[in-house]
Formats: structure tokens, sequence, C-alpha cells
């Protein structure tokens, strides 16, 4: 079946099943490899993007369900300001180790700081609750996030 998404600010028709997850969709049909696959079963965060400013993971995410809403990825997240901010920040900390999940920890923390600029560290820690990072670098993340949203580094 034929499916037109908005990606990045850009239209784009694929021929798939209706079923076929998000994630598959960017990657294996539209060559946007930086959203990973991690678990496929939405315990770990590394396929986050968001649709319509909102964090979703894209591995259980099935294309059919997407409809009009805009989907953005780390490949798209520089063009808004905050995800640029928080892209800016990831760099100044030198926050990765693999990098492996990082793609998704920026997204999720792109959609914290658009929702709550001057989050605390709670809200820091509910709403990055569902990205994991096998290297541990969590506290980095929270001081990126903090420097993002301009509030002193914890
Ligand atoms: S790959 Fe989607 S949450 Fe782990
Ligand atoms: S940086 Fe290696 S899994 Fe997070």
């Amino acid at each position: 079946m034929a499916y037109t998404l908005t990606v990045n600010g850009s239209a784009h028709t694929v021929d798939t099943e209706p079923s076929t997850p998000l994630l598959w969709v960017l990657r294996d049909l539209l060559d946007l490899v930086g959203t990973k696959y991690g678990c496929g079963v939405a315990q770990c965060g590394a396929c986050t993007v968001h649709l319509d400013g909102v964090p979703v993971r894209a591995c259980v995410t099935p294309v059919s369900r997407v409809g009009a809403r805009a989907v953005t990825t780390i490949e798209g997240i520089a063009a808004n300001p905050v995800g640029a901010r928080v892209q800016e920040a990831w760099k100044t900390l030198d926050v990765p180790q693999c990098g492996y999940c990082q793609a998704g920890q920026i997204m999720s923390a792109a959609a914290l700081l658009a929702a709550t600029p001057k989050p605390t560290d709670a809200q820091i820690d509910a709403a990055m609750d569902g990205n994991l990072c096998r290297c541990a670098t969590y506290p980095r993340i929270r001081k990126a996030i903090k420097s993002a949203s301009g509030q002193a580094e914890a």
C-alpha cells in the first residue's frame, strides 16, 4: 500500500505493508539511518522520533498509523531551535560514549524542552525514563539538558 509521509519537512511516498514499523520505513526505505533499532518492543528508546513534536517509539508505530502527522527524526531535529540547542549541548558536553542510544536520547530531550523549557530534575528523570543507555551516560545527559535549557548544570 502507498503511504505519503511528511518527514523532516518533505513529503515521501512509500509502498509497504500497513503493519510495517515506521522505524523500517525510515531506515530501509528512506535511508534515514540515524534512528536506531535497539529492542523492537518499546523498551529502550533507541528508535525515538517525533510525530507532531510528540516522542514516539518508531519500532512499534505501524506506518498506517502515522497519517498526516509530521515525522521528525534526528536528521531533522536541528531545524527546530530547541533541537539545535539540544544537539549543541550534546556536542559541548561530549555526551555520547558508543553513541548507539544517543539519537533517541536527543529526540526525547528535545521534546521535553519544547514542552517544558526549564525542567526540574524530576521532570528530566520522568521524560528520559524510557531511554536506556548501556554506557551509562546519564549524568552527562542530564547536564546537557540543563545546559540546553539555560539552567545551571546539576
Ligand atoms: S527499538 Fe524501539 S524502543 Fe527499543
Ligand atoms: S552511549 Fe552507548 S548506549 Fe548510550
